[in-house]
């Protein structure tokens, strides 16, 4: 018998209410509840969530309507080795991409989703990524038994009715199947975190749909995130003609009010938070602000003035909790002052959440992510490497007063940065569209804990391995023709590496707010006003045209944090080679052109090109 609900009088969309009544079926929940993204309805599911021991609420005197949870130990991050492409066709989704069959899939998904809801209340939770209404935005509708998943979408998107009037009667959107596996028979006592061994995270990128079970966290759990913004959204994309990517958005203000506008890719847990809230120097930089549009996700479409324009898709920031203090990252700490929910975080004595960095001194005493007592004698950390803080976008200090523009911003750069300790230039810029999308294909990344099971360095293209919902060649060329052919003039494109240690494993660049003085070169390189030297890799800046005024950095360590070692570099030119072979004819042309360039400059003579000459 069909459960009844509320469907019918929320939405005239038959579409949705079919697929509804479909998934109901299916799943066979006890209850079916459309969220509308009222303060009320998510206050309500706050105190359910704290009744079920899932919420912690946190000392209102210290952190005002906030929560933290705590997950199960083995759903701790995202599942790179459970997450599926599910195209007809295996080279579709290429060799850096998971892929089954898609019948295939639909036959195991099928047995797993079959009763899977038991129990439990389906909660309907349609939202918009991007502003409601803007033509670069698009509707999502999540069906989750999982509350914690309902309430952080309320602060992660544009959640409820708002979303459902936009989708109309008629209206498209991409449905998103969640269910953390762990159905409840009659007098079943529930637990904290439910969710299952088994993982699928799944994608048809053929029919835009996204079924997700057995994992309550994270990417793995909010639809909208990765799994919509980023798989399903990078192969719209290629269908429609613009980019979804791994990217934050930021603004650098000049003194008299000059905006430029810049995206940057980073891997996941390598800075695009921090750089996104980046606070200037106060010597040097008088007068300058950066402002802050998005730290994860951008969707960038070219516009008919010959630019690429970009938003953030999402409402609120899902970031990497340790390491981030009031020296690291002011903003983000003021933006968590209240409303947010902490997942593995740990519990301080006067009911607020504490993580590794966040403080000079630990506290004395504190309940870890695990539920058990700590202190700084303890073994393990008190927070997980991947806690993370879930917080509204509006909060942040230096939010831009055009994040919600349906327009979104005009992009002038794109910036690319990896995690790499070793042989790699703190900031250079890219010859051309072509050679820039080269070296974006080719960034490598070290390990971090933003998913489990990495190895210890990997190539990570654009920082979207574990992200581009189908062929990474197709998605280079993609890249290759849209620069071309949809703008006037592309970005220019740059790498940047915050993370170069010394011999005794110290990172060698001070970071963090220092990082405006690259990204005051990139702007500047922008405006036709700074200067460049050529090298085999690209256009460095001589130290003369970066702005050093106010950080005590001595030149030999500039020059060793910009020199390259011709016979490594060579050596990596190689190893790219390897990876280049894995995608055979699909492979663009280009970028194997550019890789012998790079190999034909590293063998010219040095005078060339010697920076510490040229300075
Ligand atoms: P996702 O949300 O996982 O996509 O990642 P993100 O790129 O937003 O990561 P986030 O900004 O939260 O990065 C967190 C990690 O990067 C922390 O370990 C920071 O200490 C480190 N980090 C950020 N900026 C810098 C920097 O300029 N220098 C150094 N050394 N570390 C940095
Ligand atoms: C990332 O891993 O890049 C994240 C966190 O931004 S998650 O939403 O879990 O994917
Ligand atoms: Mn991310």
């Amino acid at each position: 018998m069909a459960i009844q609900h509320d469907g019918p009088s929320r939405t005239k969309n038959k579409k949705l209410l079919k697929w509804v009544d479909e998934m109901a079926a299916l799943c066979r929940p006890a209850r079916i509840y459309w969220c509308n993204g009222s303060q009320e309805e998510y206050d309500r599911l706050c105190n359910e969530l704290i009744a079920g021991g899932t919420f912690i609420k946190l000392n209102p005197a210290r952190r005002p309507n906030s929560y933290l949870a705590r997950s199960a130990p083995s759903d701790v991050a995202r599942v790179e080795d459970r997450t599926f492409i599910c195209s007809k066709n295996k080279d579709e989704a290429g060799p850096t991409n998971n892929w089954m069959d898609p019948a295939e899939m639909r036959g195991i998904l099928g047995k797993l989703f079959d009763g899977c809801m038991k129990g439990r209340t389906m909660y309907v939770v349609p939202f918009s990524m991007g502003p409601i209404g803007s033509p670069i935005s698009h509707i999502g509708v999540e069906l989750s038994d999982s509350p914690y998943v309902a309430v952080s979408q309320r602060i992660m998107t544009r959640m409820g009715q708002d979303a459902l009037d936009a989708l109309g009667a008629d209206g498209d959107f991409v449905p998103c199947v969640h269910s953390v596996g762990a159905p409840l028979e009659p007098g079943q006592q529930d637990v904290p975190w439910p969710c299952n061994e088994i993982k699928y995270i799944t994608h048809f990128p053929e029919t835009h749909e996204i079924w997700s079970y057995g994992s309550g966290y994270g990417g793995n759990a909010l639809l909208g995130k990765k799994c919509f913004a980023l798989r399903i959204a990078s192969v719209m994309g290629r269908e429609q003609g613009w980019l979804a990517e791994h990217m934050l958005i930021l603004g650098v203000e000049s003194p008299h009010g000059e905006k430029t506008y810049v995206a940057a890719a980073f891997p996941s847990a390598c800075g695009k938070t921090n750089f996104a809230m980046l606070i200037p120097p106060v010597e040097g930089f008088k007068g300058w602000k950066v402002t802050t549009i998005g730290d994860d996700i951008a969707w960038i479409k070219p516009h008919a003035d010959g630019k690429f324009y970009a938003i953030n898709p999402e409402a609120g920031y899902f970031g990497v909790a340790p390491g981030t203090s009031i020296h690291s990252n002011p903003n983000a700490i003021l933006t968590l002052r209240e409303n947010c929910i902490f997942t593995n975080c740990a519990l301080t004595d006067d009911g607020d959440v504490w993580w590794e960095g966040m403080t000079d001194q630990p506290p004395a005493h504190a309940i870890d992510w695990k539920g058990k007592d700590w202190t700084p004698a303890s073994e393990t950390p008190a927070a997980h490497p991947n806690a993370r803080f879930t917080a509204p976008a509006g909060q942040c200090p230096s939010i831009d007063p055009n994040w919600e523009n349906p327009a979104g911003v005009p992009i002038s750069a794109f910036v690319f940065g990896g995690r790499v300790s070793k042989n790699f230039p703190l900031v250079f810029q890219s010859y051309s569209w072509e050679h820039g999308v080269y070296l974006a294909a080719t960034m490598g990344s070290e390990a971090t804990a933003a998913a489990v099971g990495q190895a210890a360095m990997r190539r990570d293209p654009m920082a979207m391995l574990p992200f581009c919902g189908y062929n990474m060649a197709d998605y280079w060329a993609h890249w290759l023709k849209i620069g071309r052919s949809r703008v006037a003039a592309p970005p220019l494109i740059f790498r940047v590496n915050w993370f170069r240690k010394d011999e005794n494993g110290k990172f060698i660049w001070p970071g963090f707010g220092e990082n405006m003085r690259a990204l005051m070169w990139i702007v500047d390189r922008c405006r036709g006003r700074a200067a460049a030297v050529e090298s085999p890799i690209g256009w460095l800046p001589p130290a003369s045209a970066l702005n050093w005024e106010g950080l005590n950095f001595p030149m030999e360590k500039y020059y060793a944090i910009m020199n390259i070692d011709r016979e490594k570099a060579k050596v990596e030119a190689e190893e790219q080679k390897e990876f280049f072979d894995k995608f055979g004819d699909r492979m663009p042309r280009e970028l194997l052109l550019e890789r012998e360039l790079l190999l034909s400059r590293l063998n010219r003579s040095p005078e060339t090109w010697e920076l510490n000459k040229a300075a």
